[in-house]
């Protein structure tokens, strides 16, 4: 298996990007949930700042990600695939891409909004050129508190496409972007 994605298979930085992410966002996920649980202080502040830490990593990633995307080959749906599961998967996938990228991009603005760049553990803070204002800091909050959903929703029906595939249609769907095509 090589680095570069062919159009059989996803190649090792494929692969990587996808499962690193993913857990990126499941703990995205728990953790922006977790937070919004907390009464505001000490403790909140620490679980915010570890979410928006995380995001930031995702972010970067998703960005060699999407370019990776389009220096690349990419394995095309197996043949004999009815064209409607084709066509659901398609948009699937590409849902996925467009709520993940308006996710981060809310998050970014919430954090721009309010006069802070983006942390990163400690180690430093990526400075954001967006003006101060209250308006658009409680506007970007909305939008975050509400683009998760359906980005959640599309990681259920995507999950659920992938055990189809194995289990059901018994396809090399998933092995492609595990340990490999039989
Ligand atoms: C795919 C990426 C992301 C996911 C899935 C995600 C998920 C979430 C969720 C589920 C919440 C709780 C929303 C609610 O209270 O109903 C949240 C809150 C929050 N997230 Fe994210 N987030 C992402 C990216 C980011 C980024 C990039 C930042 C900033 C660097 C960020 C900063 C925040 C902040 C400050 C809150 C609390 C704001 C509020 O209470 O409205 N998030 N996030
Ligand atoms: C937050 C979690 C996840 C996100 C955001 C995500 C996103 C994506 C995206 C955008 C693609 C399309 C790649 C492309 O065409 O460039 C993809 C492919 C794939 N994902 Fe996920 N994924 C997630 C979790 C999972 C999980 C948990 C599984 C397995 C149970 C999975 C299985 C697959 C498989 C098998 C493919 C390859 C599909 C194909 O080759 O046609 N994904 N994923």
């Amino acid at each position: 298996m090589g680095m570069r994605n062919t159009t059989t298979e996803w190649g090792s930085l494929s692969k990587a990007l996808h499962w690193i992410i993913a857990i990126g966002i499941f703990a995205l996920i728990y953790l922006g949930l977790q937070q919004d649980d907390m009464e505001s202080g000490d403790a909140r502040s620490r679980v915010r700042f570890i979410h928006a830490s995380i995001a930031t990593v995702v972010l970067f990633l998703m960005t060699v990600r999407i370019v990776w995307r389009f220096m690349n080959d990419a394995p095309g749906h197996p043949d004999g695939m009815a064209p409607v599961q084709k066509l659901v998967a398609t948009l699937v996938h590409w849902g996925l891409y467009i709520t993940v990228f308006a996710q981060l991009f809310a998050g970014a603005m919430i954090m721009g909004t309010a006069g802070r760049g983006l942390p990163l553990f400690g180690f430093l803070t990526i400075p954001l050129p967006i003006g101060e204002s209250d308006d658009a800091h409680e506007f970007w909050e909305e939008v975050h508190e509400i683009v998760w959903i359906p980005l959640a929703v599309l990681v259920v029906v995507h999950i659920l496409g992938a055990v189809y595939n194995h289990f059901v249609l018994k396809n090399d769907v998933l092995r492609r972007m595990t340990h490999g095509v039989k």
